[in-house]
This record gives structure tokens, sequence and C-alpha cells, in this order.
């Protein structure tokens, strides 16, 4: 019996990530090259250096997802893959490389947009029906949506300045936590969230609450960040730090951090559902809410989303982490969940151009 088995390719940002899946959603192979050790050492992401890797890796990922799965390219029926957002010189490889593969094979492409397979992804392990509620945080986004269908997401709000997880990694960066052996090869808020655990004292450092008098759902963190920042230099100056040293009320300071961005991640969400309810977007009888992306990962603010959706009787869905963060599993699913529907499958190549985004 022949089943169809789509091929996904992720390369938005920092992670080749390459996965097949079959039309009864068993995955056959899931295989990640993070480049996160690189970009630490470099005290950030260095677009062109990011391409490199890509380039190197993106054929070794894809041979060693269909070695893993015993399958050859004959036997994948499309190819789904990024087509944005995300860093462009990122996209343009995994494109380049999906349009290469399909060519020679005579396969059709799937283009993918990488927020919405962040979203649809949870319905891969969890039974989640059309339309739920998602709140979608990462390094690159923060935003909240209704997803109505397949190819059909209403924003309701997402992040005037930077986004969660950035600020994440910026603080890490600026306390130098990597300098800590047991956080050395964690990203900048996993970092955060095991020195903040180790804190009794949640609210030591007053920051802001962001946007309480604005009565939509967007969000903005650039205060929190600048008032964060402005702790760690006032910290330093107060006790001398110099070069490597790491300021002494470090764990509170992660947990007075952690603690405001949850509220303001609470506050809004909080928002966005009272909207849907108000509007009869969810219905009543099925509240679902998602939380996904690289920063649902932390378990100080899933809970906190937790108990909000107890008062708001949601049912809470959170993907496994290694599907929160980027993977090529995601792309492979929403591939096909548009491969079933009949969405956006195409040969004509040349019209899947990666913008600027
Ligand atoms: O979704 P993702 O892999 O890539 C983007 O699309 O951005 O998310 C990566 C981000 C990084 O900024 C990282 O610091 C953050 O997710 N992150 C976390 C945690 N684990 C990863 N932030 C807070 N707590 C965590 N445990
Ligand atoms: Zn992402």
């Amino acid at each position: 019996l022949y089943t169809s088995k789509i091929l996904g390719i992720e390369t938005s940002c920092d992670d080749t990530g390459c996965a097949i899946i079959d039309d009864s959603g068993r995955v056959l192979s899931d295989v990640l090259h993070s480049q996160n050790l690189i970009h630490l050492r470099n005290g950030g992401i260095i677009p062109d250096i990011a391409q490199d890797l890509h380039r190197t890796y993106i054929g070794p990922t894809v041979s060693k997802t269909l070695q893993q799965a015993c399958l050859s390219m004959e036997d994948i029926s499309a190819v789904a893959v990024t087509l944005k957002p995300g860093l462009p010189l990122s996209l343009a490889v995994g494109m380049k490389y999906a349009k290469h593969l399909a060519r020679q094979y005579d396969k059709p492409i799937i283009p993918i947009h990488h927020m919405e397979a962040h979203a649809l992804v949870a319905r891969m392990e969890h039974d989640i029906v059309f339309p739920f509620l998602v709140l979608l945080i990462s390094g690159g986004h923060c935003l909240l949506a209704i997803v109505k269908d397949v190819n059909n997401i209403q924003l309701l709000g997402e992040s005037r300045d930077s986004a969660p997880g950035e600020v994440f990694d910026k603080v890490a960066r600026r306390l130098k936590l990597k300098n800590i052996p047991e956080y050395s090869k964690l990203c900048g808020g996993e970092a955060i969230e095991r020195a903040a655990m180790k804190s009794t004292d949640h609210s030591m450092f007053k920051l802001p609450l962001p946007l309480t008098d604005h009565k939509d759902c967007n969000f903005s963190f650039n205060g929190l960040k600048t008032s964060v920042l402005y702790h760690i230099h006032k910290k330093e100056k107060e006790h001398n730090i110099v070069a490597d040293k790491l300021i002494p009320e470090v764990n509170e300071l992660c947990a007075s951090m952690l603690n405001a961005i949850t509220k303001h991640l609470i506050h809004r969400t909080q928002r966005a559902m009272e909207f849907c309810q108000r509007n009869k977007l969810i219905p009543d009888n099925n509240k679902q809410f998602i939380v996904s992306g690289g920063v649902a990962c932390n378990n100080y603010i899933y809970n906190c989303l937790k108990t909000l959706c107890e008062e708001t009787e949601y049912s809470i869905f959170r993907p496994n982490p290694k599907l929160c963060t980027d993977n090529g599993l995601m792309i492979a699913w929403n591939g096909l969940e548009k491969w079933k529907k009949g969405l956006d499958i195409t040969k004509d190549y040349k019209s899947l151009d990666i913008e600027a985004c």
C-alpha cells in the first residue's frame, strides 16, 4: 500500500533541520544540526556564518534523514521547506537545496510559513481541533493569534520591538552567564531560567510592566531590557566588578527579569482570551490554548500560563521541547497538513523566492 511521505527542511535561523513524516503522521526520521555553540562563542548570530554553516550541513543532514528512514528521494511525495520569515541568507540555503532536490527528482514543493509551522505542530502530538488560540514566543518572535485552519491565521497582536528570547539571550551575555561552567553550553533563556530557579526572591529588582494601559494584544520588551541592563550596570559599579566576574545578585536579577517577562506574557494572553470569548472567535465549549516557540520550553512561564488557563477554563497544550524550538519535523508536519488539503503544492519552482523579511 502506498503512503505519502513528506520531507521537511528548515533553515530559517541557526538550525539545519530535516525530517520525514508519513500520511498517518508517523515520524520516519528527524535530524537536527544546531549551530548554537558556534554562535554562543561569537556572542550572537552572524548571518554570513549561519549561512556558511547551513551550506556545509544541509546536504549531510538531508542524506542522514533519508538514511535513517531507509528511504531514497524517489520514495518522497513532496518537499516542504520554510519560505519565511527568518534570516534571508539562511532561508535561501534551505530553499535552494529544496529546489535542487525537487528538480532532480521531479517532486512538488510545499512552501511553509515558519510561524504557522510552530503553531500547527502541536496538533501532531495532541488532539487539537480548529480554531485555537496560540502564543508563539521565540528568539525572533512574540505573537498571539487564532489558528482557524491550515493557511488561515488571524493575528491578534505581536511585539512592537524585540522578542523575549532575544532579550534573554542579550541579558545572559551581558551577565556573563556562560562563564559559569554549568551554563556554558546553554542558550540564554535556559541559563536565565536555571539561575532564576536558584533565587528565592522574584522581585528584588523593580522592573516596569509594559503596555498596561494599552487595550490591545501587542507586546513590548525593550523597556524591560533597558531596565535590566541598567540594574546590571549599577550593581557592577557598586561592587567594583571587572572583566569576567559576575555580580553577586545574578540569580535574583534573573528571577526578577523572568518574573517581569512572564507577567507581561500573562497579561497580554489574558486580554487575548477575553477578546476571543467576547467576539465568539473561540467556542465556549472548546477553549484550547497552545504555547510554542523556543521560549515555551521555560517551565516557569509555562506553569504561570497553566494557572491562567485554569482560571479562564482553557485547555493548555505545549509541544515537547524538541518541537518547541526550531526543527525540521514541524515543517514536515505543516507540509503534510497542506498536502492532505491540497494547499500550496507547486512545481513552479521559480515562483518560490526568498525575499528580505
Ligand atoms: O524557536 P527558537 O528555537 O528559534 C527562534 O525561532 O527564535 O527559539 C530560540 C530562543 C532563544 O532565544 C532561547 O534563548 C530561547 O528560545 N529559549 C528559552 C529557553 N530555551 C530556549 N527561553 C527561556 N527559557 C528557556 N528554557
Ligand atoms: Zn522558530
